[in-house]
């Protein structure tokens, strides 16, 4: 084994299916392993299949169907759990079995209830009964930030023991600090007895805006695998950002002296396909994936990245597969133009899909005359979609202004059969079309987050909306795009509640499983 070879982990289909909001069909985590395997990470975390029939169906044909990247799937110390994720990962070319246990004060105390020695020989016991499934198993002391010292030393050494052949170091709240979290990785090379008989992992959550800079102080004292999401998603606040991660590691190679197989290319089209499919976007600023990561907007800067890029600009847009946006497509481009055109944007469309978003496509490009990628982007986030649409919206209607009562009339098909016809007021056009959904969907969820942006400038532009509803415990989010804002609300809305009807049928699976 390469010495300086980081192990990129990915979580995205696991962890950061935690984020509050997100919420991913079986065909749609599908879809983004098989771009992970094309971004060549090492290992796709592909779920928890003790926790849903859908997570465990997700594990499994992901192990069956995705070749390169080690498959692996999550388990509590319980042996129930990991016989489910044996099951899920049968016939599966590379699995592994990763397995779990709180193990600092708090958690023992609080949360398992039970005495340091006890959670130590779950711990022992979980691993020997992964192994007997197969060679690559994980352990991960949950909270380790916060574990005794000593005691967390104890257990790494006993897993190792026991046969888990990675270490993972979560810092699960995200409590580390860079200097501190690079001590304990040391200390754990230096001090457990068969250290070397694993590969040490970090796993590192963003609760303080550190979880990049602990994840590669951990690399620079000696971890070899680190754990991350594309755009930085996962539960809270999130996880480490495998782009920023990868980039590090490649930009600052002079310093860190490491290097990974991440095709960096795949990049934007991987972060792309996740924000799509989750339905959460990704913010501006963003390092690596932002839309303003390279955009240079002071004179200063453009004049001297004009003269010689490298003075304000320490990667090229290339290396992370953005593109020069040469071509602006119009009403009179082809299907083949606008495949083409998708595709360097990083798009891989079905002949079906295609011509869904063409379709589209020819109805924006005779509103707006020209089209842009961001326009081509909003198109494809809004039509291209393996969410189910339990609920479609086929008509819109709204009458608002001023000494108006503004009122909508809306109507829905439900299950592809017949449509519902509803007519509310409201306090303004959304509002009232709101009302008008969900009377005719029977679904009241409130809206607790709504953005509208438009995607492209001018008074033709189109408008993306993203928005939150909020139905008991369950938060989920929804995207909608159209040239006329009140449609792309109306939009966002039902893609909102059609997003909540999977999530709903997963919690009463995972209530009947867990
Ligand atoms: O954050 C965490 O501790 C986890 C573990 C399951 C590794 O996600
Ligand atoms: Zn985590």
């Amino acid at each position: 084994m390469d010495k300086d070879r980081v192990i990129i982990f990915d979580t995205t289909l696991r962890d950061a299916e935690q984020t509050p909001g997100a919420s991913l069909t079986v065909p749609d985590k599908l879809e983004i392993a098989r771009q992970l395997a094309r971004l060549k990470v090492d290992v796709i975390e592909a779920g928890f299949p003790i926790s849903s029939n859908e997570d465990f169906e997700a594990v499994h044909r992901i192990g069956q169907e995705v070749e390169g990247p080690v498959i692996c799937g999550l388990a509590r110390v319980v042996l129930k759990d990991i016989d489910r994720v044996g099951e899920a990962l049968e016939g599966a070319d590379s699995p592994r079995i990763h397995t779990f246990v709180g193990t600092s004060d708090i958690h023992l105390a609080g949360q398992l209830r039970k005495g340091k020695s006890e959670v130590l020989e779950m711990a022992v016991a979980a691993v020997k009964h992964a192994r007997s499934y197969c060679d690559d198993v994980e352990f991960s002391p949950m909270d380790a930030t916060r574990t005794d010292p000593d005691y967390l030393r104890e257990v790494v050494q006993a897993t190792i023991e026991a046969g888990a052949t990675t270490i993972n170091i979560p810092d699960t709240v995200g409590y580390a600090v860079p200097e501190q979290f690079g001590e304990l990785i040391r200390q754990l090379l230096a001090k457990v007895p068969n250290m070397s008989d694993a590969v040490l992992s970090v796993h590192c959550h963003d609760d303080l805006g550190m979880a990049v800079s602990n994840t590669l102080v951990a690399v620079k004292a000696g971890a070899r695998q680190v754990e991350c999401t594309l755009n930085a998603l996962g539960e809270r606040a999130g996880n480490a950002a495998l782009e920023e991660v990868v980039m590090s590691l490649a930009t600052r190679s002079d310093y860190f002296g490491l290097h990974c197989g991440v095709v960096s290319k795949e990049i934007i089209a991987s972060s792309r396909l996740v924000s799509r499919l989750m339905g959460i976007g990704v913010p501006p600023n963003k390092a690596i994936v932002g839309a303003n990561a390279f955009a240079h907007s002071s004179g200063i800067h453009q004049d001297g990245v004009l003269k010689e890029r490298n003075t304000f600009e320490i990667m090229s847009p290339r290396d992370v597969g953005l593109e020069d946006t040469s071509i602006i497509l119009t009403a009179r481009s082809g299907r083949h133009a606008l495949r083409h055109r998708l595709e360097e944007l990083g798009y891989r469309l079905s002949q079906e899909e295609l011509d869904k978003a063409y379709e589209r496509f020819l109805t924006v490009a005779d509103k707006k005359k020209e089209v842009f990628d961001e326009d081509l982007m909003a198109i494809i986030g809004d039509e291209i979609s393996n969410v189910p649409e339990k609920f479609q919206l086929e008509y819109l209607h709204t009458v608002s202004g001023t000494g108006t009562v503004p009122t909508a009339t809306v109507r829905i098909r439900i299950d592809g059969g017949d449509c519902v016809q509803e007519s509310a007021r409201g306090d303004g056009p959304v509002d009232a079309t709101y009302a008008a959904i969900s009377q005719a969907t029977g679904v009241v969820a409130k809206v607790d987050e709504y953005v509208i942006k438009a995607i492209t400038g001018g008074s033709q532009a189109m408008g993306e909306v993203t928005l939150r509803v909020v139905e008991g415990d369950l938060k989920i989010t929804g995207r909608g795009a159209s040239t006329d804002i009140i449609e792309a609300s109306g939009k966002a809305f039902v893609d909102a509640l059609n997003r909540l009807e999977v999530r709903r049928g997963r919690q009463v699976q995972q209530a009947q499983a867990v």
